[in-house]
């Protein structure tokens, strides 16, 4: 059978980039993009989307033959926590459409986006263990954990293929944060390069999990392309990129641009990233189906402050 994938929730920071690489991979008319509006610069199969409504997913996946699905859809960790009933309804809701629609159409495989955000307070700070209890402090995090558990029930109930991995805070220069705890390490480039000060709303030595997108990109297209029977975990896998604090991110800026301010100014999200991992142990992933991250945080660093140059040069060329 022909794959054809269908991305859900493809407006987001995951879903922009992903779409592009499967679309690459796979060919445009085999990828069809979804979310609930269609961007105007989108280039593709593109169907508009409310993943929580049965009836109006089932034929989107009926009508284009979709063999596999991706589902990127969700409210992250900070802003859930404006209204915490309403993110878990989201998550759960759409999530729990999804895997009833794949199973009743026999899809091929699933990809379920996890997160750190399922680890608390019981958890090991430093490499995190794949096993660990898990406490989430957030209404994300515990969608994010149920979801998992649904995974997990759906592949040994029916069979059903999904594949899940835990993302860490994810780290691109193509489309701006949207409402996550780890977001501060996207804006401070964007300040550094527009040659403003910064304030950061985590305290310095805050580490968290991070990765470079090109590095989450290839994670989530690696354990879909895995063996099936290379899949041990069916709830979710860690997978680590880099680890760092807000001071750390900020040296690395200050040797391009040495004039660059940064004050720390704590806010809500602190209370969340002080319940999170500072690094994860992901030898699961890397035993299982052989993941590797390729980007350390100098790497990183450049080719944020190189891409964002470039994309705020044409615009002000415009
Ligand atoms: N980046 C996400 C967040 O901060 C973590 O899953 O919510």
């Amino acid at each position: 059978m022909k794959t054809r994938i269908l991305i859900i929730g493809a407006n987001g920071q995951l879903g922009t980039v992903l779409t592009h690489s499967l679309q690459q991979k796979y060919g445009v008319k085999h990828v069809i993009a979804s979310d609930i509006v269609r961007k105007k610069s989108f280039k593709g199969l593109f169907e508009i989307i409310d993943a929580t409504n049965f009836n109006a997913l089932q034929s989107i996946v009926f009508k284009n033959k979709i063999t596999q699905i991706y589902h990127l859809a969700a409210i992250l960790s900070a802003k859930g926590e404006q209204d915490p009933l309403q993110t878990w309804e989201l998550n759960m809701k759409t999530w729990l459409t999804v895997l009833e629609v794949a199973r009743i159409h026999q899809i091929e495989k699933v990809f379920y986006p996890s997160s750190i955000a399922v680890f608390g307070a019981s958890a090991k700070k430093n490499n995190t263990p794949n096993n660990a209890f898990l406490d989430p402090s957030t209404a994300y995090g515990i969608s994010k954990a149920a979801g998992e558990q649904w995974a997990n029930y759906y592949f040994t109930k029916y069979g059903l293929d999904v594949r899940s991995v835990r993302y860490p805070g994810i780290i691109g220069h193509q489309s701006l944060p949207g409402g996550g705890t780890t977001d501060y390490a996207i804006s401070i480039f964007h300040k550094a390069v527009l040659k403003k000060p910064f304030i950061c709303y985590l305290e310095k030595n805050t580490k968290l999990p991070m990765m470079y997108i090109q590095d989450a990109i290839r994670a989530t297209i690696e354990i879909m392309e895995a063996p099936k029977d290379t899949i041990q975990e069916r709830t979710s896998y860690n997978i680590a990129g880099i680890s760092f604090s807000p001071l750390e991110l900020y040296q690395q800026i200050i040797a391009v641009y040495p004039d660059f301010k940064t004050t720390y100014r704590p806010d809500f999200r602190q209370q969340i990233a002080d319940t999170w991992p500072c690094s994860l142990d992901d030898q699961a992933a890397r035993n299982d189906w052989g993941w590797k991250p390729q980007y350390d945080i100098k790497k990183m660093t450049r080719l944020m402050i190189d891409r964002l140059e470039k994309k705020y040069r044409l615009k002000t060329n415009i």
